[in-house]
């Protein structure tokens, strides 16, 4: 069977040797899992479960932790998680969160993280339940490997929303794929739509 990228279009050929430059098939370390310290446990426990579409699937209960909420959330059954939430002990004592959430902000830590769709339909269906949750579109648009959404979580953590263009898309020159970004409306029917002329990106050399 012919192997298929996460968009469900056939992946190029670009294996080298016992290479592969795949996203989906990972041959180095990868990032697993992200655990985020949250102001309010169940407002974000909304956020990631309806709005961005994780389950809830396990939550800390050893006696040695009977103090702490900390929750486990995965977005399909053959992961253990993707994110964990930590309730903070003392929320009254950090200022409230900022929802502006862009791009570039003065502060330290986290800018943004990505949750990827498996394909661009659900990606789709996924960007109307965000906009029906009420939450805001801060960014929009077409990067040279994603078609994204950007959005801020109940503690202003930029959230990325996107799906995986076929890889022979960016593979040839990634920085350049890195680099491009087509920004896309925020509201109305316009910011609901997606188009699949892709750009590529040229092998370098
Ligand atoms: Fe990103």
């Amino acid at each position: 069977m012919a192997k298929q990228d996460r968009a469900g279009a056939p992946a190029a050929e670009h294996e080298t040797g016992e290479r592969s430059l795949g996203q989906t098939n990972p041959k180095g370390p990868t990032l697993q899992h992200l655990a985020l310290m949250v102001r309010d446990i169940e407002k974000s426990h909304w956020f990631y479960t309806e709005v961005v579409g994780l389950e809830q699937c396990g939550k800390i209960s050893r006696p040695d932790m009977t103090e702490i909420d900390f929750r486990f959330y995965r977005g399909a059954p053959d992961r253990h998680h993707d994110i964990a939430l930590v309730q903070i002990p003392d929320p009254s004592v950090f200022p409230p969160a900022n929802l502006e959430w862009n791009m570039v902000e003065n502060k330290v830590g986290i800018n943004h993280f990505a949750i990827c769709y498996p394909d661009r339909e659900t990606w789709l269906e996924r960007l109307r339940t965000v906009k029906e949750a009420g939450v805001e579109f801060r960014v929009r648009g077409n990067h040279g490997m994603t078609h994204s959404v950007y959005v801020a979580d109940p503690d202003g953590n930029g959230v990325e929303i996107l799906y995986e263009l076929p890889e022979d898309v960016w593979v040839g020159d990634v920085n350049a794929a890195l680099n491009y970004f087509q920004p896309l409306p925020l509201d109305g029917d316009e910011s609901l739509q997606d188009d699949t002329d892709y750009q590529q990106f040229a092998t370098s050399n």
